[in-house]
């Protein structure tokens, strides 16, 4: 059912699996047009033919050429990108005296240097177009102090200075920029660390699922709210209804 997206081009990372994967299926049935990005091709094909409108790129955004291609293809093939989520990421968990600078370089690539060089990348199209929303997907670890979360929440906690100071800077141009914080939420995530594992017996939080963290990606689309934080726990559907202001 076409919803109120109404053909926005909303070019999303990590869209292979959980969060981002979720995302794309919400974009496409509120009417806009999901541009699926991540590594695995066989993932992102099977998903674009599911979903009306979908484009799959392969890029693996740790290489800042790749972002920069990802961003060149989806302007050839739909001339605009109204919206980008940056949500591919990595976690490591390992008490920080175990932490080795080569695995903290690749998380900071990800989760850190990729947003920044897509921000980067979509900015001059999105001046142009006069509007643009761009999502940033952090986590509710970098607003905790948690044990073998340190290095991943850092990168994280650099990400959520970045997107406020981007706010800012971008404000003036119609770009609104806007981070989400999920709590632990059930995806791959958990068994794809890039080092070390999660504590035995899991955080002991009630894991949320994609859809929902999705549905708090779309608000804050519709909304242009600086952050939305997720709060731990149950799910509160209330929290993350779909409130478009134009409709
Ligand atoms: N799950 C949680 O509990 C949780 C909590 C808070 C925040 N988050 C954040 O939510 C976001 C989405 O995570 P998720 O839970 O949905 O995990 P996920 O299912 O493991 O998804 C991660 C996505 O990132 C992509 N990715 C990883 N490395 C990449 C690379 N080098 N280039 C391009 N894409 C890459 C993966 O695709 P390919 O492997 O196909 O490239 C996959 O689509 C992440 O930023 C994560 O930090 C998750």
């Amino acid at each position: 059912m076409a919803g109120s997206l109404d053909r926005t081009v909303v070019l999303i990372t990590g869209a292979s699996s959980g969060i981002g994967q979720a995302t794309a299926r919400l974009v496409a049935e509120q009417g806009g047009l999901p541009v699926l990005s991540a590594r695995r091709t066989d993932r992102l094909e099977a998903l674009a033919q599911e979903l009306l409108g979908a484009l799959a790129v392969q890029a693996d955004v740790r290489d800042p050429a790749q972002v920069r291609r990802l961003v060149e293809t989806t302007l050839e093939h739909h001339g605009r990108i109204d919206a980008l989520v940056n949500n591919a990421g990595q976690g490591l968990h390992l008490p920080l005296e175990q932490v080795s600078l080569d695995d903290l370089v690749a998380i900071t690539e990800l989760n850190f240097y990729a947003p920044l060089v897509a921000m980067q990348a979509v900015l001059p199209v999105m001046r142009s177009q006069g509007s643009g929303a761009i999502i940033n997907v952090s986590s509710g670890i970098s607003r905790m102090v948690l044990p073998g979360a340190g290095a991943y929440a850092a990168t994280k906690s650099a990400l959520n200075m970045l997107s406020r100071v981007a706010r800012e800077e971008l404000a003036p141009d119609g770009i609104v920029v806007s981070v989400v914080y999920p709590s632990v939420t059930a995806t791959e995530f958990h068994e794809r660390l890039r080092a070390g594992s999660m504590p035995e017996g899991g955080s002991g939080l009630t894991p949320h699922s994609p859809e929902y963290v999705a549905k708090a990606i779309m608000r804050a689309l519709y909304t242009g709210e600086a952050e939305v934080v997720i709060p731990h726990g149950p799910e509160r559907p209330e929290e993350m209804k779909l409130t478009d202001p134009q409709a």
